[in-house]
């Protein structure tokens, strides 16, 4: 665990620098995770797969992953992780729900109108935010821009995703890693100079890498009105080894910056909280930031690669677990398609569950 020490003066100044608007601070007041309850092994997609346990293994780190119900939805995840966030935060009441989201529940309208009504927040603002694996983050400096700006005093900012809906069921480069669950953090209108307050979120993107993650078809450009033209092009498709450079690579920049921006140094950061990609990104991200590898918490071996909710039932999980304590400095980052990336720093709060 950190105290204050060196660096914390810088910190709240470069924290109250960044304030905007009416000056508010967002400050995370609860955290909640949730996964379908279905598991899939490694051996369950051998059977019907031209791949085997070993290979996922030491390629991905991943032994099995939550798989939704055939009926279920994206909501269905999502109303599940906020249920928790809001009991953790200790109240049921949130004047905005930010939705990070690939897999709407439909192309059209957004599906976080409909979870903040099975919530019970009806009339709540409700918006999706679309930037993949990234989304949460995203997610999150909206929701910090929202209060900030004195628009919402508390957001509940949810990334959920069935990536197994997505995928082609025959593509084993992609079959065998992405996967379906939920999480979300409770923003609530706080003290710059107290734990749980975000620092400066860092965005980045860039389109001239679109094709590396793309569904091709179903959208503007390909139609899904087309049939014959879409056809399988509206599966989920990766080329995995240039991905995995650009992750390493957009996570490490954009993590020092968010470090910097705090005031801290990389040796100061407690636990990093990265986009559960691939095991041996993380690992590549530690080597890269020096930061020791027990210092990266990880389940990707449990629930795969979770997109949008990877970083936020993470954050779950670990809480739950007892490994993220009060006042540990965290790092968060992400990478995604878009190519879309982010990172940002907390000093975890006291938290319920
Ligand atoms: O979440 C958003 C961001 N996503 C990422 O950051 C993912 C980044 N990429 C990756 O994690 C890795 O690139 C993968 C896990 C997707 C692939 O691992 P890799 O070590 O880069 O494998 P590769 O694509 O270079 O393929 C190596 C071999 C190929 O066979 P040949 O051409 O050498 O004969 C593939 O066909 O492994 C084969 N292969 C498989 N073999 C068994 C690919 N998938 C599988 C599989 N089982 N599931």
């Amino acid at each position: 665990m950190s105290s204050a020490g060196p660096g914390a003066r810088e910190a709240l100044e470069t924290r109250e620098s960044h304030r905007t608007g009416c000056g508010h601070t967002a400050v995370v007041a609860g955290v909640g995770g949730w996964v379908p309850p279905r598991v899939v092994t490694n051996h369950d997609l051998s059977a019907r797969l031209d791949t085997s346990d070993e290979w996922i293994r030491s390629r991905t780190g991943i032994a099995r992953r939550h798989v939704i119900a055939r009926d279920g939805a994206t909501s269905d995840l999502a109303v599940e992780a906020g249920r928790l966030a809001l009991k953790s935060s200790g109240t049921a009441e949130a004047d905005a729900v930010v939705l990070a989201t690939t897999t709407p529940d439909h192309p059209c309208p957004a599906t976080a109108p409909e979870v903040a009504h099975r919530l019970g927040l009806g009339g709540a603002a409700a918006f999706d935010v679309a930037a993949v694996c990234t989304g949460f983050l995203y997610a999150l400096a909206t929701g910090q821009g929202l209060i900030a700006a004195g628009s919402a005093e508390r957001v509940l900012v949810i990334g959920a995703d069935a990536f197994t809906t997505l995928v082609d069921p025959q593509d084993r480069s992609t079959a065998v890693i992405f996967a379906d669950g939920a999480g979300a953090v409770v923003l609530r209108t706080g003290d710059p100079a107290g734990d749980g307050a975000l620092g400066r979120v860092f965005l980045g993107s860039d389109g001239s890498r679109s094709g590396l993650i793309q569904v091709p078809g179903g959208g503007s450009r390909q139609r899904a009105k087309d049939r014959s033209a879409v056809g399988g092009d509206c599966y989920f498709r990766m080329h995995g080894q240039e991905t995995f450079r650009q992750a390493v690579d957009r996570m490490a920049t954009a993590s020092r910056d968010a470090v910097g921006s705090a005031g801290w140094r990389l040796r100061d950061v407690d636990r990093v909280v990265a986009h559960q990609a691939n095991a041996r990104i993380l690992g590549a991200l530690a080597d890269e930031l020096d930061v020791p590898p027990g210092r990266m918490l990880s389940n990707i071996e449990h629930v795969g690669n979770t997109g949008a909710a990877s970083v936020p039932l993470l954050l779950h999980e670990a809480h739950a677990q007892g490994r993220l304590e009060a006042g540990n400095r965290l790092l968060l980052t992400a990478f995604g398609g878009g190519l879309a990336w982010g990172a940002t720093t907390l000093v975890w709060p006291r938290l319920g569950h």
